[in-house]
């Protein structure tokens, strides 16, 4: 195999343009085993944006904030525990009658991608309207200070 410094030197950018978007990409998952989506991937929130508004914001609301069906952009989950998996498990297979819904299921009519892509683009949106404190935060936990006895 001949040599080439141009060839290392391309190896090298990409290994380290690799490094380099790994770090600075900032995922949102509720635990270890949860699903951890791109919220920080502009192109991945944009197209959750364009599935959202097609599938859901008809009874959803626009960037859902709720109508005929329940808020997804204000961080509470009463169906779905609040982890992307389960709540990309919901849209999936939808939220029969015996579970106490109506909604329909999506898995067969939405390739996986649009639905992780909706997903990050529900998280991303919860994250913007927890910073713009349009929402209150549902993850700021007010722990009591623990008093110990004399
Ligand atoms: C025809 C109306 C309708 C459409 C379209 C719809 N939903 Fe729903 N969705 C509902 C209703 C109503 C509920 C509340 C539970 C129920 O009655 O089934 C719900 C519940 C949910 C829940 C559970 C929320 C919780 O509190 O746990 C999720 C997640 C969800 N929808 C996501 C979506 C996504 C994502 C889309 C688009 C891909 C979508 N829905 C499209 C009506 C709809």
């Amino acid at each position: 195999m001949k040599f080439s410094l141009r060839k290392l030197a391309s190896i090298l950018f990409l290994v380290c343009g690799a490094l380099l978007v790994g770090s600075t990409v900032a995922g949102h998952k509720m635990n270890d085993n949860d699903l951890e989506l791109a919220v920080d991937n502009a192109e991945i929130v944009e197209s959750g944006r364009y599935w959202f508004a097609r599938r859901c914001a008809f009874c959803h609301g626009g960037d859902g904030i709720g109508g005929k069906g329940p808020c997804l952009t204000c961080g509470k989950f009463t169906y779905s525990a609040n982890t992307n998996t389960d709540i990309m498990t919901t849209i999936s297979i939808g939220i029969p009658r015996n579970r106490g819904g109506s909604m329909g299921a999506f898995g067969t009519t939405m390739p996986a991608e649009a639905i992780i892509a909706v997903v990050t683009f529900m998280r991303a949106e919860e994250a913007r309207r927890i910073e713009a404190g349009e929402i209150p935060d549902p993850y700021a936990h007010k722990e009591e200070a623990m008093v110990f006895p004399e």
